[in-house]
């Protein structure tokens, strides 16, 4: 009974929350202004859901940013802050910073869709020559699955391939499939597991919601099961494995094509 009434009251609790974007107007970082490698994070404090300095963002204010921005329930804010803390080296801390998630190999890693690996320089800030080559792999107006997925497996090979350092564990791994799956939760179908391409590109390259290409913020409730289905849509997505039904049909197209 529990599992059933708890979702009712949380999306009637939380759908109250989320905050009307043109009370946050976009505002650029400035010079003293800490970011880092989570392009989510970052468009958060542009917009001033969470401070627009990068600093002391404490676990009540992840909670109220993603309630009202992304319309995300308060025990799954919670829990990404609990994840997220480790980033502030002080025993017991309260708070991180953006600055603090820059650090290589504690929350930041290699592969990144838009940033590049820590060997070859500056991990956090968004790199146009690595997200380009990300997007070759975003085949069509509307992201599925496979495409991410796509792009996801195309950057660890070449960091495989050029990075000495590459290092990429199961941890890791979690990490990334929760990343490359988060474009769906922001601005996506969850259900469908799809998303617009134009949203999810002018939010990497502009780390601003897309609104005035006509999202906003979701009215249901995003909570823990929606984050672990659609890792596990875009982990299954990621294998180079296919059925058999796949094989006979590209048979089928080559036959046509007069090549066997
Ligand atoms: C407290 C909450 C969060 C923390 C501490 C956090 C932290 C991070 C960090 C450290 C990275 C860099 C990983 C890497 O090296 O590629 C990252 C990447 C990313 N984050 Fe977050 N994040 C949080 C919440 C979110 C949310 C709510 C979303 C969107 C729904 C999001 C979207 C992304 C995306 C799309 C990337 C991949 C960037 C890339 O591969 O270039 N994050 N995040």
């Amino acid at each position: 009974m529990r599992l059933i009434f708890l979702p009712v009251t949380l999306s009637i609790a939380l759908a109250a929350a989320i905050e009307p974007l043109d009370s946050h107007p976009w505002q650029a970082p400035g010079p003293n202004d800490f970011r880092g490698p989570c392009p989510m994070l970052n468009t958060l404090s542009n917009h001033q859901f969470l401070p627009h300095d990068g600093r002391n963002i404490t676990k009540d204010k992840v909670i109220s940013a993603m309630g009202s921005a992304l319309n995300f329930n308060e025990s799954l804010a919670a829990l990404m802050f609990q994840m997220a803390i480790v980033a502030n080296p002080s025993k017991n801390a309260t708070f991180f910073t953006l600055e603090q998630l820059q650090v290589h190999g504690v929350l930041e890693h290699d592969a990144s869709l838009s940033r590049s690996d820590a060997f070859f320089g500056n991990n956090y800030v968004f790199n146009e020559s690595i997200f380009n080559e990300t997007k070759l792999y975003w085949t069509g107006e509307t992201l599925d699955a496979n495409m991410l997925a796509n792009s996801k497996v195309a950057r660890q090979i070449s960091s495989k391939a050029f990075n000495p350092n590459y290092t990429f564990t199961p941890t890791v791994e979690s990490f990334s499939l929760g990343e490359v799956s988060a474009p769906i939760i922001a601005f996506g179908d969850m259900q469908a597991a799809t998303v617009r391409r134009d949203l999810v590109e002018y939010f990497f390259e502009n780390e601003r919601f897309p609104t005035e290409l006509g999202w906003s913020t979701r009215t249901e409730v995003v909570n823990i099961d929606a984050i672990l289905r659609l890792s596990e849509i875009i982990g299954n997505a990621s294998s180079l494995i296919t059925s058999s039904e796949a094989v006979v049909s590209t048979r089928r197209r080559d036959l046509h094509a007069g090549i066997y």
